[in-house]
């Protein structure tokens, strides 16, 4: 395979010195994206009108981790996905992969970066099957490969024989499912994960529980936002707290578990 590229990169170089540049500096890209870097948010700020659903919000998603961003209902979460993720820009504040700066970027660059997402809602195209949904996520790979991946995905969950179902037919913890299956064939460094549990029942909590342990043992930093305390904090290794759009703690499960201002923040709204 060496010997093979490596007479190619040589053709290509008699031919045009130039070309041979570009594709050493394109190897090298795809290298460096390979390697893992923090997801820095700085100062991040963002306003609907007269409501901030984001007051100046500062954390580090450090690379490899798993780390569960957790608040009550309109806290946030899904804004601070949205500004990451390039759906929506910040109002001011920066987000950095990297030396990168992220934000304000389009959301396809950002994707390409190596960051993708699920969303709440989970939307799939429900005239295309199950197989078809998961490979829309990667454009950039042959198709051949690409539908081999696919398959070995949903028959790593036990998931193999929805392949040609229609993704209109899955029921809702599936659909979870195809939506993160989405994202990983992308090949990301880091994957948003927004509310991945909700609505599933605990077999189904405990499938997705593993399918993230898996996940981040391939060497992806993963993110998870979730109104199931408990299954975060026995998940994610580092919490983040939101509560009206500004951070109030951040730290290991046991000392969010114990911090007053979180408690304050949850009283009667844990589920
Ligand atoms: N596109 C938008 N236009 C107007 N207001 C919005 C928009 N998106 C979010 N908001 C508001 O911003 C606040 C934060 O919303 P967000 O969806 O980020 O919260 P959340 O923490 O994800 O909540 P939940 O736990 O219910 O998913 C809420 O008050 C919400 O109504
Ligand atoms: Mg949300």
């Amino acid at each position: 395979m060496f010997v093979v590229t490596a007479y190619t990169y040589y053709v290509v170089y008699a031919y045009d010195p130039g070309v041979w540049s570009k594709l050493v500096a394109k190897y090298m890209f795809d290298l460096m994206d390979k390697i893992p870097k923090p997801l820095l948010i700085a100062g991040v700020h963002k306003s609907f009108g007269s409501l901030r659903a984001l007051t100046d919000v500062s954390f580090t998603i450090e690379p490899g981790r798993i780390h569960g961003i957790i608040g009550p209902n309109g806290s946030g979460k899904t804004t601070l996905f949205n500004c990451i993720s390039g759906i929506i820009p910040p109002d001011s504040g920066h987000i950095y992969f990297g030396d990168t700066r992220i934000s304000g970027l389009r959301a396809d660059r950002i994707a390409k970066a190596g960051i993708r997402r699920t969303f709440q809602a989970g939307k799939l195209a429900p005239s295309l099957t199950v197989l078809e949904n998961i490979m829309s996520g990667n454009s950039s790979q042959k198709t051949r490969a690409l539908e081999r991946e696919a398959r070995e995905l949903l028959e790593s969950l036990g998931m193999g024989e929805a392949a040609d179902r229609w993704a209109a037919d899955l029921v809702w913890a599936e659909r979870q499912f195809v939506q993160i299956l989405r994202a990983i064939i992308g090949k990301p460094t880091v994957l948003l994960l927004d509310e991945p549990v909700s609505g599933m029942d605990a077999g189904e909590t405990e499938l997705v529980v593993k399918l993230i342990g898996k996940i981040n043992a391939m060497g992806i930093t993963v993110a998870v936002v979730s109104h199931d305390i408990k299954m975060l904090m026995d998940t994610a290794e580092w919490v983040t707290v939101l509560n009206f759009g500004e951070k109030i703690a951040e730290g290991t499960p046991s000392t969010i578990r114990k911090d007053p201002l979180v408690m304050e923040a949850y009283l009667g709204t844990e589920e």
